[in-house]
C-alpha cells in the first residue's frame, strides 16, 4: 500500500489497534478531562471564541478574558456591532489584536449571509475571517461533531511521538501529513471530544518541555516512549529570533495627573492602541544594551526599562519622565483608562511606574 503516510515512512496501526486507541484516550478524557467553561456549553460562538482567544495564549490566562467576553458580546450580533474601542479593551492585554478584530468582522459576515448563526459545515466555516484550518476543525468537531482533525502544534507534537514521524512539525508544508493520519485515529462518534482529549494531554502529560509519559493512559501506543527516542521527537526547527526594536516612552504628567498619551496608526502591530510618546532610538551597543542603565548610555534619567516580545519582534522600552514637551497628544486621566485600549507594552510601562513611585509634576 503506497499513501502519503508510507511515502513518510509512517506505519498506519491495524483497524483492530486504531478503535483500542480511540477507546482507550476517551475513556481517560471522560475521567481526566479539565473542567473548563467553554466545555460547558454546546453554543457554536462560544467555542468559536474559546478556540481564537487559545491560539496564542494558555488556558489558565483565558479563563477570565472568556468569562469577560461572552458577558460583554453574548451574541454574534453584539459583537458585531460592537464599538472598536470595547472591543480592543474586552481584549487588553491577550494580545494578537487581529484575532479579535478578524473575528469582529467574521460575525458581521455571519449577520450578513448567514442569519446571525454560524454556519455548520467545514466549508462555510473555513470561508470566515480569522478562521484557519485548526479553528474550524476546532469548531466543527467541538460544536456540530464533525469527524474533523483540529491539528495545532500540540496534537502534531503527540503524533510525532506515538508515531515516531521524521518529519519538521514547524514547517507547514508537513501538515498535511499528520491531517491524513489524524483523518484515519479520529473517533467517529465523538471527534471534539477525541481531539479535545488530544489538546489535555499535549498541555501536560505529553508537553513539549516536561513529558511524563509513564503516566500516559496511552504509553502502550507511544512508539517513541517504548524505543526510548522521546528526546527525537518531536522534529522542530528553531525559529528565526525576533529583531530587536529600541525605544524610548515618554512619561508627561499634568498637575492633575493626566498623562499625555499619543493613539498609533490604524495599521499593523497595536493598531489604534494608546501609548506614551514613543521614539525609536539606536542600541548603543547591543552587546551592553541589555545591563547597561539607560543614564549611562544616554545621560539621561530613566526610571527604568520594560521588553516585549512580539512574534518577530522584541521591542526594548525605556522610560524617561520628562516636564515639558513638543509632543502631541492627548491627555487621559487614569479614571479614563477604561476607554482607551493599551497594548502590553504600554500595560508594563504602568507597572513599572507604579512600582517605582513616580510623582507627577
Ligand atoms: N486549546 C485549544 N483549544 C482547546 C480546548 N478546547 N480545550 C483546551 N485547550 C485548548
Amino acid at each position: 500500500m503506497s499513501n502519503i503516510l508510507t511515502e513518510h515512512g509512517i506505519t498506519l496501526w491495524d483497524e483492530e489497534k486504531i478503535k483500542r486507541f480511540r477507546t482507550t484516550l476517551l475513556n481517560w478524557y471522560d475521567t481526566h478531562k479539565r473542567d473548563l467553561p467553554w466545555r460547558r456549553t454546546n453554543n457554536p460562538y462560544a467555542i468559536w471564541v474559546s478556540e481564537i482567544m487559545l491560539q496564542q495564549t494558555q488556558v489558565i490566562t483565558v479563563i477570565p478574558y472568556y468569562k469577560k467576553f461572552m458577558a460583554t458580546f453574548p451574541s454574534i450580533q453584539d459583537l458585531a456591532n460592537a464599538p472598536e474601542d470595547v472591543l480592543l479593551k474586552t481584549w487588553e492585554g491577550l494580545g494578537y489584536y487581529s484575532r479579535v478584530r478578524n473575528m469582529q468582522s467574521a460575525a458581521q459576515q455571519i449577520v450578513a449571509h448567514y442569519n446571525g448563526q454560524m454556519p455548520n459545515t467545514i466549508e462555510h466555516i473555513r470561508t470566515l475571517k480569522g478562521i484557519g484550518p485548526y479553528t474550524a476543525g476546532a469548531i466543527a468537531s467541538i460544536a456540530f461533531n464533525l469527524p474533523e482533525p483540529a491539528i495545532d502544534g500540540n496534537v502534531m507534537r503527540v503524533m510525532a511521538r506515538l508515531f515516531e514521524i521524521n518529519l519538521d512539525i514547524a514547517n507547514p508544508k508537513n501538515r498535511k501529513v499528520f491531517d491524513y493520519l489524524m483523518r484515519q485515529l479520529i473517533d467517529p462518534t465523538r471527534p471534539g471530544d477525541f481531539n479535545q482529549a488530544l489538546m489535555d494531554l499535549g498541555s501536560d502529560i505529553c508537553s513539549a518541555k516536561n513529558p511524563k509519559p509513564e503516566l500516559s493512559p496511552i504509553k502502550e501506543f507511544n512508539a517513541a516512549y517504548q524505543n526510548g527516542t522521546m528526546s527525537i521527537y518531536p522534529i522542530k526547527e528553531k525559529k528565526k529570533k525576533a529583531t530587536d526594536v529600541f525605544y524610548t516612552a515618554y512619561v508627561i504628567q499634568d498637575k492633575n495627573g493626566a498623562f499625555l498619551m499619543q493613539q498609533r496608526n490604524n495599521k499593523g502591530l497595536l493598531a489604534n492602541m494608546w501609548q506614551f510618546p514613543m521614539i525609536e532610538r539606536k542600541p548603543v551597543n547591543s552587546l551592553s544594551e541589555e545591563s547597561t542603565p539607560y543614564h549611562i548610555l544616554h545621560q539621561q534619567e530613566a526610571l527604568g526599562s520594560i521588553t516585549h516580545l512580539f512574534s518577530h519582534l522584541k521591542w526594548h522600552v525605556y522610560l524617561v519622565p520628562i516636564q515639558d514637551s513638543t509632543f502631541e497628544g492627548t491627555w487621559i486621566h487614569p479614571k479614563d483608562f477604561h476607554k482607551y485600549p493599551m497594548g502590553a507594552p504600554q500595560l508594563k510601562l504602568f507597572d513599572l511606574l507604579k512600582q517605582t513611585n513616580f510623582k507627577k509634576n
